[in-house]
């Protein structure tokens, strides 16, 4: 695995340093301009209907504010805020205590939706469409079920799968949003902001190299932007300049166009070991040590984004840009040259 940083896990104490770096407003969030237009609006109106905002869905990779605009959605409607995630809640029970613990207008915020059983699932259905929930008391034949009412509450799932949402259960959202890669002006935007917080002095051309390469993600460009700091402090003046900025991130082993050791291993595997494919997604992992769910939710969305990788109904195909990239020939089948 590359180091852990480079990717969006996040241990305990990334995660609180992380929370520091939140924006709480639409208006303190660079980026995404669609969706949080298309988001001001919804709150807007529902503030005026003085109504509980619709059920939400939020997908997308990892790091790139599906947390934070939950909370700026709360936040912006003027509600508490509770969260939970789709493995937390084991049972039902603790689907309902969750939900009767919510006051009238709260937001439920359930990220990784997608890992929800399908048994919660099912009792998630009524509460989200009609508020209330049937729970079963005892088993065999004293089994009865009590109808619990639900206050409106507003549920917003976060998930990195869309593709792994139940059709019913994506019916019952009334926006389903996706976000995508940020871009480069915006990252800039983002590492300033970040840098205001922490501290740190940077200059335009220091946030242009960090931002060009952290995988258009603003959690990569805010952990990058730390350690450049660090690096900035023990061997430059404290401030990250263009070059000190190079100069950190070639010590981390991210490239130029901001691919990381695992993304170059993906495309060195499919094009070395498997002739450029296509190629299965299982084959891939089990060549590079990697779970395929990180391959599909993290590295590959960036790689086809950036125009490495295409995905076709056979499996995974380099692009002439991935052995460009690597910097080999790629060698053709004899069935290729006729
Ligand atoms: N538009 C933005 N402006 C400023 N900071 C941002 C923006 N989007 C994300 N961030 C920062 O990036 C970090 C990750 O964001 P967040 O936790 O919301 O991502 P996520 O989509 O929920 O990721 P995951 O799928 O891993 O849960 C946070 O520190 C947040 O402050
Ligand atoms: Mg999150």
């Amino acid at each position: 695995m590359t180091e852990r940083f480079i990717t969006s896990t996040l241990n305990r104490r990334d995660a609180v340093k992380e929370a520091s770096l939140r924006p709480p407003s639409f208006s303190e969030f660079p980026g995404q301009e669609r969706v949080k237009e298309q988001l001001e609006l919804f709150v807007q109106a529902a503030k005026a209907r003085d109504e509980a905002l619709d059920h939400i869905l939020l997908s997308g990779p990892p790091g790139l504010g599906k947390t934070t605009l939950a909370y700026i959605i709360a936040n912006e409607r003027g509600t508490n805020l509770k969260s939970s995630s789709g493995p937390a809640i084991e049972k039902p029970g603790d689907l309902a205590g969750l939900l009767t613990s919510l006051e009238p207008g709260d937001v439920l915020f359930i990220d990784e939706i997608h890992r929800l059983s399908t048994t919660v699932e099912e009792y998630l259905y009524s509460a989200m469409e009609d508020f209330f929930i049937d729970i079963m008391l005892e088993q065999g034949a004293g089994a009865r079920s009590v109808r619990l009412s639900v206050p409106r509450f507003t549920l917003i799932g976060a998930t990195t799968r869309q593709g792994m949402i139940s059709a019913p259960l994506r019916a019952r959202f009334g926006l389903n949003i996706r976000l995508d890669y940020y871009d480069t002006p915006h990252l800039c935007a983002i590492l300033t902001r970040s840098a205001d917080i922490l501290g740190v002095e940077i200059e335009p051309a220091g946030a242009e190299v960090i931002a060009s390469r952290c995988r258009g993600t603003p959690r990569i460009a805010n952990n990058l932007l730390r350690r450049a700091r660090d690096y900035a402090q023990i061997k430059a003046d404290s401030v990250i300049t263009g070059k000190v900025a190079e100069a950190a991130l070639a010590m981390l082993q991210i490239d130029t166009d901001g691919l990381d050791e695992m993304d170059l291993r993906i495309l060195d595997v499919i094009c070395s070991n498997f002739r450029g494919g296509p190629v299965g997604l299982k084959n891939i992992a089990v060549s590079v040590g990697e779970e395929e769910e990180a391959i599909e939710d993290v590295y590959e969305p960036f790689l086809i984004q950036r125009g490495y990788l295409t995905r076709t109904s056979k499996g995974r195909v380099a692009t002439p840009k991935a052995w460009q990239k690597l910097g080999i020939e790629k060698t053709l089948d004899a069935g290729e040259l006729f």
